[in-house]
């Protein structure tokens, strides 16, 4: 038989390991089947209730709350008493079994006063991972033989550890501003609560990434020359030996820790996952635009503008487009954590870059899934000069995507804010272009 099919292979022997595939086509000599001569009809109508049966039209796309834009803004943990300030929007998702910042994730804060300590539990995640936002302390955990392992952690620090049925204990030794420490603390609990689930398995061991050792690749990329700088130079993502092939903090989570050159802009990029985006660091003119759909310039359409404050976090709903701007004269960092480790493995992470679709739709094509990623737009950064522009518009500057956008949800006091959404350069020409 030929054996030139690209897709079949065929197997002389089982493979090594079944993989804890396990089934029995025959009843095992000896065995006698079961007469099954009960009354089965009690049983069908109880299992009948529940049963429904939609006209496929109205039920497969079925309306559910959207994800909002929402902040959980710094002041939260720069004041009070030492405690957890969950970033909980159970309610508004109508999600009633569990808190949680998206169907997936929780955030929370953790503020711990200089000389306190806190206790955090949550045994049915399997992933949970705290950035240090502010201060310097310390970390106990207990493994299931009661062992148990501390670090130390300061300003700029993350640590991951997976499922933990033990509380872990944090103590803050110092801070330099507000009295304490604070902590973005990140799990997958509201997914494990969706499927009923607990977690019988550790996946990674806990997991330290130093702020030294970040910085230090950021600087390392910078100094690249050549196509590897470009590729890299925004950032830094942050894997587990783990989770080799998808490349993510955890199994369950991702993270890059992201920076964006001063008066500069990331172009639109959309995918899957929910992000909670933590602003690391950021002068005032620095924020994100987001919206549902791109027009034909890969403008945001009727972009909702969130501000970046330092300590602040904030959620980049699933699907929506969104760029990156920084109008200040110094450097910006974002850290967004995401479930994308997940959608990574399930192969619908579906990043898509705003240029790369524009060139599709050009020319005739629709694509059903990012299967050929080219992170072109998400790390080739433009050099823009940005300028907010002047109050009055003229119909032509309108078309080159200026904006006036109501973000109520992404400051304490609403009002009107500018933004700047930018156009693609010239595409052979890279050089920086204004506004004027
Ligand atoms: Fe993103």
């Amino acid at each position: 038989m030929s054996s030139q099919s690209p897709t079949t292979v065929l197997q002389d022997t089982p493979p090594a390991s079944p993989k804890h595939v396990k089934f029995t086509d025959e009843v095992s000599p000896g065995h006698h089947l079961p007469r099954f001569q009960d009354d089965t009809t009690e049983t069908e109508s109880r299992w009948k209730k529940d049963a429904q049966i939609f006209e496929y039209g109205s039920a497969a796309n079925p309306e559910m709350k959207p994800i909002p834009v929402l902040v959980h803004p710094a002041s939260l943990h720069e004041s009070g008493k030492t405690r957890v300030i969950p970033f909980d929007i159970s309610e508004e998702l109508d999600i009633d079994d569990t808190a949680c910042t998206s169907p997936n994730l929780m955030a929370s804060f953790l503020r711990i006063n200089i000389g306190d300590g806190i206790e955090t539990q949550v045994p049915t995640a399997t992933s949970q991972v705290f950035y240090v936002i502010r201060g310097e302390g310390k970390s106990r955990i207990s493994d299931e033989n009661g062992n148990k392992e501390t670090i130390t952690w300061k300003t700029g620090d993350m640590f991951c550890v997976p499922v933990t049925q033990t509380e872990m204990t944090h103590i803050c030794t110092g801070a330099e501003s507000h009295g304490g420490a604070a902590l973005y603390w990140i799990h997958d609990e509201p997914l494990m609560n969706y499927l009923g689930a607990t977690p019988s398995v550790r996946k990674f061991e806990p997991t330290l990434y130093k702020k030294e050792d970040m910085i230090k690749k950021v600087e390392e990329i910078k100094h690249e020359t050549g196509e590897c700088h470009k590729k890299n130079r925004l950032g830094v993502l942050l894997g587990n030996a783990k989770c080799a092939q998808t490349k993510t903090l955890t199994h369950v989570l991702w993270s890059l820790l992201n920076s964006i050159p001063q008066n500069s802009v990331q172009r639109p990029h959309r995918h899957n996952s929910v992000a909670l985006d933590l602003c690391v660091a950021a002068k005032p003119g620095v924020y994100t635009l987001m919206g549902k759909e791109i027009d034909s310039n890969g403008l945001i359409v009727d972009p909702i503008r969130c501000d970046w404050v330092p300590g602040s976090a904030f959620i980049t709903p699933p699907g929506w487009w969104h760029s990156h701007h920084n109008e200040s004269e110094d450097v910006a960092w974002v850290l967004p954590i995401q479930d994308a480790g997940m959608y990574t493995h399930m192969r619908t992470l579906d990043i898509r870059f705003v240029d790369d679709e524009l060139e599709l739709h050009r020319n005739g094509r629709i694509r059903g899934s990012a299967f050929a990623i080219t992170n072109k737009d998400y790390t080739e950064m433009v050099s823009i000069g940005a300028k907010v522009p002047p109050e009055k518009q003229s119909s032509a500057s309108k078309n080159v995507g200026l904006k006036r956008v109501l973000s109520a949800e992404c400051l304490e006091t609403a009002k009107r804010l500018k933004c700047t959404q930018i156009l693609a350069p010239p595409a052979e020409n890279n050089a920086s272009f204004s506004q004027d």
